[in-house]
């Protein structure tokens, strides 16, 4: 686990594109951005609070993981957090190794809490979220509206 570099900016936003091309997983129908947009937020990371973790197997890509604070003035010891591994790579523990380097770098950052939310029918993001402790705060119901039906969304957060 690593922070980000810009040459990664390439993997991190194909990753994503092939993620929300799933229609699984992601509230987003369309990738938005380009590659340059990633080249900038990598860079904002070094001056932010922001930060963007990749896991590394084998000195490949193998996925990613987000912090970015609230928007709101009186909530930026709270960040929120987004996670993806590549397809191939899933189920042999690279999500809960990015989940846990999370924590040591949002305190780093000064961050109190970690806020995320996730499809309540994503058995796997749910199964690891409780598992390493995050707290189901609340279920939005039908909050998404995807091509396959409506979609309940599940709210985790998890006290630093
Ligand atoms: C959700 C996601 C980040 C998890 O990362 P991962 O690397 O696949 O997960 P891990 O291998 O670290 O496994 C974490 C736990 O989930 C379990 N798990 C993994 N794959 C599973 C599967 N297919 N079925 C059931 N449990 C599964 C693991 O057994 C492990 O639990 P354990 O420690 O009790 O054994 C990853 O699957 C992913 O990118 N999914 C698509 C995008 C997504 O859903 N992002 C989150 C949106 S909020």
């Amino acid at each position: 686990m690593r922070h980000a570099f810009p040459e990664d900016a390439q993997a991190l936003y194909t990753t994503f594109c092939s993620v929300v091309g799933e229609l699984r997983w992601l509230p987003t129908l369309h990738p938005n951005g380009t590659v340059s947009d990633w080249v900038s937020w990598i860079h904002r990371t070094r001056r932010t609070k922001e930060a963007l973790l990749v896991a590394e197997i084998d000195y490949g890509y193998a996925g990613h993981l987000s912090l970015q604070p609230e928007e709101w003035e009186a909530s930026q010891h709270v960040t929120r957090l987004g996670i993806i591994v590549t397809k191939a790579l899933r189920g042999i523990g690279i999500g809960k190794a990015l989940m846990q380097s999370a924590e040591e770098v949002a305190r780093e950052k000064g961050f109190e809490k970690i806020v995320l939310s996730t499809f309540a029918d994503n058995k796997i993001a749910r199964h690891l979220y409780e598992e390493i402790g995050y707290k189901l705060v609340g279920i939005r119901e039908k909050h998404f509206k995807m091509p396959h039906g409506y979609v309940d969304e599940a709210l985790y957060e998890k006290a630093l």
